[in-house]
């Protein structure tokens, strides 16, 4: 009797241990989704995974190593790194050097609106305000 009174209790411990480990675990996704949220408005990543993401993630190519998008998206290079890609973005961006000609000529319809250009160039400015604090 004793036995099975233990073994009722021994499993109501585990499965409360259970329930608080992932009620950690969701609070803390549900941290990490605002942060991300919070870092990068969707209509900008919008444009980036409209006009940008198929080379620069890392399922892309070469192109990767200069800015990969999957790391901007999760927050992953560190601060420096960061500042620097995101003015790099910004000039190629405004000075239409990316996305390249050629790519264009193929895939006109990645090409980005002038609103597109002031909306990134907009959030990468105020964003960028942040890390010269
Ligand atoms: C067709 C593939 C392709 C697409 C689409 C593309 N890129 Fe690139 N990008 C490359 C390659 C390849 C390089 C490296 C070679 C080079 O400099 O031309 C590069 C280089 C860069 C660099 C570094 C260049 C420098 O001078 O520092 C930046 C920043 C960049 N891309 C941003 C972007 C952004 C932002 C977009 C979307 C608006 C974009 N790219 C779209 C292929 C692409």
């Amino acid at each position: 009797m004793i036995k099975i009174l233990l073994i009722v209790v021994a499993i109501g411990i585990f499965s409360c241990i259970n329930a608080t480990k992932d009620n950690a675990i969701s609070t803390k996704e549900k941290i990490n989704n605002n942060l991300q949220k919070a870092t990068i408005p969707e209509n900008v990543k919008a444009i980036f995974d409209k006009s940008c993401i198929a080379c620069h993630s890392n399922a892309g190519n070469m192109a990767k190593m200069h800015v990969n998008f999957d790391k901007i998206y999760t927050n992953s290079y560190s601060p420096k790194t960061m500042s620097k890609k995101l003015k790099n973005i910004n000039r190629v961006i405004t000075r239409d050097i990316m996305p390249s000609k050629r790519y264009l000529k193929k895939f006109p319809d990645k090409a980005l609106t002038d609103k597109d250009k002031k909306l990134v160039s907009d959030w990468i400015n105020s964003e960028l305000k942040k890390y010269n604090k």
